[in-house]
């Protein structure tokens, strides 16, 4: 069963077609992170004019890259939760379409959700011709879509990695599985016991793990997006050089990082002598390289070490037969480090380009519900912008 998948709920535009859930057979992804980049985040108005832009060539290079016509593809799925509004309109929109056009049953995607099953992607195409996937698509979207001033000065670029160049896990999960969910919007530790059969075991309290990531970037001056941009300067400084606090919680399974945020800044302006009258947003500019390198270091480490605690507290509690990482904060190195030498079992990793946002993984989780649920009528399909993922109508079936 050949599924398309369509995502567009944040700053990527994606699409991917899985074969059996399991089998990668092509991967396109049109970051916007060049324009969004000077302005520090995305901006939301001009993240959906961009997937306007790009969402049919998108598609359509998924289609090709695959070796599909639309004969070939059993079914679409798509995110229409949580996500920024126009975004998601912009996906389910050429989803629906598409869907009620070429007659297939149709998906509603949780994005968060379709996170986890990054995990359950194991085989790629043997087809040669396919692994070009995730190549530059400047010189086809712009003569697909026609160019625009926005796509003169700013150039597309794909994200994606060779296909031939992602290492896949070689089995699938096995139930109970947990799932560490850590992304920009969410942070999440879930235990599966089946597929759409989960429970929340804690959750964070207030700031997602990736949202602390890009905003101490911020506060140390490092590019958007945070997380990449601490990562590497955590790789030449001192995790012991500064000591910051983790936060405790009445659920030992919640999480909290606007403390440690606040940890990191009150030590940055304690180095640099200035106190919080002094605007944060220029105390990074008295910052030299070492302290910079040793504040990400610092941070990174208690802020894996928080994750990997209480992972390791509900592997204790539930020994669940696997352990998955989910979302673009499962890309941490550090993470996949500091798991794999506390946890007992061996774990095995998506690839870093599977982790942040793609299409795959819609994809593949539009597989799973096909198996047990009925399709939405593309005519009466909304989109959700704030969506808890254990109120999806597949996790009450
Ligand atoms: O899952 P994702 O691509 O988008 C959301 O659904 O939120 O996650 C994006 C988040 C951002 O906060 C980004 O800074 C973080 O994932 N991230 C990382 C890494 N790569 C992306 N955080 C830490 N280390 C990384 N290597
Ligand atoms: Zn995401």
């Amino acid at each position: 069963m050949k599924i398309l998948g369509i995502e567009s709920s944040c700053d990527e535009t994606a699409a991917s077609v899985v074969e059996d859930g399991r089998r990668l057979l092509s991967f396109v992804v049109q970051t916007q992170i060049d324009i969004h980049k000077q302005y520090g985040g995305v901006v939301p108005e001009v993240a959906a004019r961009s997937h306007i832009e790009v969402i049919n060539p998108v598609i359509n290079q998924a289609l090709s890259d695959a070796d599909c016509t639309w004969n070939d593809i059993d079914a679409i799925a798509v995110t229409y939760a949580p996500g920024l509004i126009g975004s998601l309109l912009v996906g389910t929109l050429a989803a629906r379409t598409l869907a009620i056009i070429h007659n297939k049953p149709l998906y509603p995607i949780h994005h968060v959700e379709a996170h986890v099953y990054a995990n359950f992607i194991i085989e790629k195409s043997e087809n040669e011709a396919n692994s070009t996937v995730g190549r530059h698509l400047q010189t086809e979207l712009v003569g697909a879509s026609g160019p625009s001033p926005e796509s003169d000065v700013k150039p597309f670029r794909a994200n994606g990695s060779r296909n031939g160049d992602l290492e896949l896990p070689n089995e699938q999960p096995g139930f109970p599985m947990l799932a560490l969910i850590v992304s920009g919007g969410h942070t999440q530790l879930m235990l599966f016991r089946d597929h759409g059969d989960y429970e929340l075991l804690g959750q964070t309290q207030d700031d997602a793990v990736g949202e602390a990531f890009d905003k101490v970037a911020k506060i140390l001056g490092l590019p958007y997006p945070g997380g990449p941009s601490i990562a590497k300067a955590a790789s030449h400084g001192d995790p012991q050089k500064y000591q910051l606090p983790k936060s405790r919680l009445q659920n030992p399974y919640d999480f909290s990082f606007s403390g440690l945020k606040t940890a990191l800044l009150r030590a940055v302006q304690h180095e640099t002598g200035h106190d919080y009258t002094f605007p944060s947003h220029q105390l990074s500019a008295l910052l030299d390289d070492v302290m910079r390198n040793d504040f990400a270091a610092s941070f990174q480490h208690i802020a894996v070490e928080t994750l990997v605690d209480k992972a390791e507290k509900a592997f204790n509690d539930y020994s669940p037969a696997s352990v998955v990482i989910a979302g673009g904060v499962a890309a941490n190195q550090e993470l996949r480090r500091q798991l794999s030498n506390r946890l007992p079992i061996a774990i095995k990793y998506a690839p870093p380009q599977l982790c942040t946002d793609n299409a795959a993984m819609i994809a593949t989780l539009g597989y799973f519900m096909a198996q047990k649920i009925d399709p939405s009528d593309p005519y009466d399909f909304e989109v959700i912008p704030s969506l808890s993922m254990t109120k999806t109508a597949w996790a009450n079936v």
